[in-house]
């Protein structure tokens, strides 16, 4: 039994040493978390994560603490083999986590350069305060919550510490009512907490009061603070950019052969979305152009994507290529405003007029889709300050047209409805659109 004991205990001491000299073999290049940000920045991983913030994949702080270095290694450099080949449970529920929004493939980075990554994620500092926060559009961004946290719990412990303050004078008023000379010293103006930091009349206000008004203060600035650094700064996704399943192409279809948009995205002047063409509306010309020249006489390999997800047999008999097991192809969705907020196509491109450039930027020379606007609400703002509505011949206009008419009539040259340089402007904004019930459910 004893001897059992010892032997046993040897065999741990045994593999222990064998552990520390592979570590330490191991660790003759350590990872380098210098090296590991500039990879980092260099393949663009921020434009999808963030470490202290889900962005469009998870916050990569810890990351090291849930998942093993191996573990990493291979989903950085081919998730897609990872999930698919390799089967990883792990690698497959988390990508059905992110409802299949998929993360590029890095083999270019070696398994040294992924730890590197790893260490510098390890090592990068906390946030500290949001105003230390650099603004970088790129960049997704971090919270601030902790610090108005700690604002609302100086207000709330300040005002506490002067009701107790107000408690225990009244206790001891009470205690010597029977010593009139004492309640006298007590009743005498006496200089205060903040008769000493306030001047004149202000520090003779009720301290209660006083708290309470500095708190206000306070919090007012706190939230608008919040407020502004939520609606310019929170989760931008400028820029994002992913591979989609098959390599369409705006620059192509949009720009040299010149479709209009509106082939594609019939919607966008009737509804609130722009549909995403199904993949029949290709085949109005894939069926016949198959690029056949460019890949010695074997149909292109995006192309067979086409016909394999409408599980479509070109060298079938004419009536029965299309087969019965058709797997819609899943665009990987870009532009994604939450749930809270409402944006409606047909009112900006039918009623609003408004180009599809202006918020997509130069779709036609874009060989992959990327989101040109922030999508933020100071965005949308911005323009409905800004833009001009045209309200001749648009019945939707007609009230608004009314009461323009009328103000100018009334205040001639003064009318708000004139700008700066003495022309007629009707925004979106003079129309409700900066109302919060207009945008948000
Ligand atoms: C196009 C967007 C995109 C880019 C670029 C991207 N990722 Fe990801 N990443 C994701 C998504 C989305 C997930 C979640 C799983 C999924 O849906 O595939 C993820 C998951 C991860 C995970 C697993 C996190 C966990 O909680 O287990 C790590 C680690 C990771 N990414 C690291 C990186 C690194 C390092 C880079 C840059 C070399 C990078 N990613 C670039 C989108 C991206
Ligand atoms: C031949 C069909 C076709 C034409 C023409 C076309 N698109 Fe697209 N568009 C697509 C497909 C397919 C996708 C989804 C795949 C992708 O993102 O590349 C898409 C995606 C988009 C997206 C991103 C959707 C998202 O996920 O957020 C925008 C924005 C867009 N198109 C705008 C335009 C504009 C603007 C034009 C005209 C200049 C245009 N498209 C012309 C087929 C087309
Ligand atoms: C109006 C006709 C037309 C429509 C509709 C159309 N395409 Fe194309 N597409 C073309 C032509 C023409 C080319 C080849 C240009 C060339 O010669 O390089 C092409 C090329 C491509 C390529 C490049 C293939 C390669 O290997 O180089 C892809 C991928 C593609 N189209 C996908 C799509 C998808 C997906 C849709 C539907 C959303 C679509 N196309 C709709 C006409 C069209
Ligand atoms: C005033 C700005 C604006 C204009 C103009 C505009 N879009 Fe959009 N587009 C957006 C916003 C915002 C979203 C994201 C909507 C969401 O997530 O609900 C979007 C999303 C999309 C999508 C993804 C599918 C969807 O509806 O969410 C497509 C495709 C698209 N736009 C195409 C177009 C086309 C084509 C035009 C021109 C005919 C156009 N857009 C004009 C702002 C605009
Ligand atoms: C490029 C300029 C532009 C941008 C960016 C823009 N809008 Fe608009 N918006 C307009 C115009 C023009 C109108 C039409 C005027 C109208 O309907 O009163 C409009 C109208 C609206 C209306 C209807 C207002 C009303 O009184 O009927 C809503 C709601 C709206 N926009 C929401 C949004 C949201 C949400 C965003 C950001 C995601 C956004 N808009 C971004 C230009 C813009
Ligand atoms: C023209 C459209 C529009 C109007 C008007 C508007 N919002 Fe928004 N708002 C948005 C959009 C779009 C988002 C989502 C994008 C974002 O997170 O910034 C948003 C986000 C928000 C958020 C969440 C911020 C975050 O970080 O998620 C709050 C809170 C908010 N709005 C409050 C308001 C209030 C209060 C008003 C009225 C004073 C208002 N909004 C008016 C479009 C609008």
């Amino acid at each position: 039994m004893f001897t059992n004991t010892i032997a046993r205990q040897m065999k741990v001491w045994m593999l222990s040493a064998l552990m520390a000299v592979s570590v330490s073999s191991y660790a003759q290049d350590k990872p380098n978390a210098e090296n590991g940000k500039k990879l980092y920045e260099a393949n663009n991983c921020g434009s999808c994560h963030a470490l202290d913030k889900k962005v469009v994949g998870p916050a990569l702080r810890g990351v090291h603490t849930r998942r093993s270095e191996e573990w990493l290694i291979q989903w950085v450099r081919n998730n897609e083999k990872f999930r698919k080949v390799t089967k990883d449970p792990d690698a497959i529920a988390l990508y059905a986590e992110y409802g299949g929004a998929a993360m590029n493939i890095f083999e270019n980075l070696t398994p040294a350069n992924v730890l590197d990554i790893v260490e510098y994620i390890k090592t990068a500092p906390e946030p500290q305060k949001a105003v230390a926060v650099v603004a970088d559009a790129n960049q997704p961004k971090d919270d601030s919550t902790t610090l108005y946290i700690l604002l609302v719990l100086v207000g709330i412990f300040s005002v506490v510490l002067l009701i107790l303050a107000r408690v225990k004078n009244t206790l001891k008023r009470v205690a010597s009512e029977k010593n009139r000379e004492e309640l006298a010293a007590l009743n005498a103006p006496k200089k205060g907490f903040f008769e000493k930091i306030l001047p004149g009349k202000w520090g003779k206000k009720n301290p209660v009061v006083l708290a309470l008004f500095t708190f206000a203060i306070l919090g007012g600035a706190g939230a608008y603070y919040g407020f502004e650094f939520s609606i310019t700064e929170v989760g931008v996704q400028k820029g994002y950019a992913p591979k989609q399943p098959i390599a369409f192409s705006h620059k192509l279809h949009a720009g040299e052969l010149k479709l209009d948009c509106k082939y594609c995205h019939s919607t966008v002047e009737e509804s609130k979305q722009a549909s995403i063409p199904a993949l029949n509306t290709c085949m109005n010309c894939h069926k016949g152009v198959q690029l056949t020249d460019k890949y010695n006489g074997e149909i292109s390999p995006e192309i067979k994507k086409i016909y394999a997800a409408l599980d479509y047999n070109p060298e079938a008999k004419p009536g029965e290529e299309y087969g019965k097991n058709p797997r819609p192809i899943r665009w990987v969705r870009i532009h994604n405003l939450p749930d809270h907020a409402y944006f409606n196509h047909a009112q900006h491109v039918n009623v609003g007029k408004q180009n599809c450039q202006t918020c997509h930027g130069a779709m036609e020379k874009m060989e992959v889709v990327q989101q040109h606007s922030t999508l933020q609400m100071g965005w949308c703002i911005d323009c409905h300050r800004n833009a001009q509505v045209d309200v001749a011949n648009n019945n939707y206009y007609k009230a608004l047209h009314e009461k323009a008419a009328k103000d100018i009539a009334a205040n001639k040259s003064k009318s708000k409805y004139f700008s700066a340089d003495g022309k007629v402007k009707l925004t979106p904004a003079m129309n409700g659109g900066l109302e919060c019930s207009k945008c948000h459910y």
